[in-house]
């Protein structure tokens, strides 16, 4: 830690505003589509499509040929490294495809996840690479009994990536909705973790104007007996991030962390519509729920391609309005909305 150091040149400083801005533009979010061939493969396993490159390559040019009004709703789109280099049936790289219809393509910078030695059941993330944003995954844990003391400790070290990246950055961190914890637990252990995070992050100077979070809402255990409304996960959400989350963080933007679709819908809703202090858009970028229905209208059958780009269009719009505190619950419809997208132990 030092107080000698450099703040990015103004016009670095500008660019980096410039594109995490428009990623969280109002009733824009992200589309999550960086699943590891082995989890996208887990959702094939359930539609009975075979996890293979061209299948893999099929259902994301599925997502980004969708229609130019994916665009009203989604800013950017986060593709996993194979995809950064798939091309659509006429030749055009799918990053291409993405800023023809002015949409930010990012890629997720790790390479996945390894334990923690001598912590239980914590890990962390390796490896790097950048394009116009990156995504900065950081430790997470099963525990809600343990902080994730060591997990928090390694943060202090990736935040450093994010410090030589001259890209807009996103720190990203999960907490896994496993176990039986109350709401009031859940909000404790975010407040932790979040001080943690930007307390890693001052340290390595990064700066916060060009960056967005990337959390879970605070949400109870999955196998909490007493359940919570939406406006109670607003209120333990909004309090935990106004208390840990600097001002200068121009956005964050919630992952769906195993919610039905309707579910991360009518809770972010409900975020943005609870009156508190939150001087940052509040926004979603989701994997599971904006993809549920879509893979379930697919089927991997060329002929539901059209369907399941109208499953995306649905989500898409559903959670641009619920970044305004417009959605109101049940008005848009899913064929998988309802249906609940827990993983137990989930890898990202
Ligand atoms: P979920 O919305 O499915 O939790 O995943 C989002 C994500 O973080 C993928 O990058």
């Amino acid at each position: 830690m030092t107080t000698h150091f450099n703040y990015p040149t103004p016009a670095v400083q500008e660019e980096l505003r410039k594109i995490a801005a428009a990623i969280v533009a109002p009733g824009k979010g992200i589309l999550a589509a960086d699943e590891s061939t082995g989890t996208i493969g887990q959702r094939f396993v359930k539609i009975g499509a075979e996890n293979n490159e061209e299948n893999r390559r099929l259902y994301r040019q599925l997502l980004f040929t969708a229609d130019k009004a994916l665009a009203d709703n989604i800013s950017g789109v986060i593709l996993f490294h194979e995809t950064l280099y798939h091309k659509d049936d006429n030749g055009t790289p799918f990053p291409k495809l993405l800023q023809d219809l002015g949409i930010i393509p990012g890629i997720k910078v790790d390479t996945g996840t390894v334990k923690l030695f001598g912590t239980e059941d914590e890990v962390t993330t390796q490896g790097s690479s950048t394009l116009n944003f990156l995504m900065w995954k950081n430790a997470r844990s099963g525990s809600w009994d343990r902080p994730m003391t060591t997990g928090i400790h390694i943060s202090l070290i990736r935040a450093g990536l994010l410090d030589i990246c001259g890209t807009p950055s996103w720190a990203y961190h999960i907490i896994l909705p496993d176990g039986d914890h109350d709401l009031e637990q859940a909000q404790k252990v975010a407040e932790t973790v979040l001080a943690a995070v930007y307390k890693a992050l001052n340290d390595h100077h990064v700066f916060l104007e060009g960056t967005l979070l990337k959390p879970s809402m605070v949400t109870a255990g999955q196998s909490c007996p007493k359940k919570y409304t939406p406006q109670e996960i607003a209120a333990a959400t909004v309090t935990a991030f106004s208390r840990t989350v600097p001002a200068a963080v121009t956005g964050i933007t919630f992952l769906s962390g195993g919610q039905s679709e309707e579910e991360a819908t009518v809770n972010l809703d409900a975020i943005n519509k609870f009156n508190g202090k939150k001087p940052w858009p509040l926004s979603f970028s989701f994997g599971r729920a904006l993809q549920a229905s879509v893979l379930k209208a697919w089927g991997g059958k060329p002929q539901n391609i059209k369907a399941a780009q109208n499953e995306l269009l649905k989500r898409a719009k559903a959670n641009g309005l619920a970044a305004l505190g417009k959605y109101e619950q049940g008005s848009i419809t899913g064929k998988a909305a309802g249906e609940g997208l827990f993983v137990k132990n989930h890898a990202y």
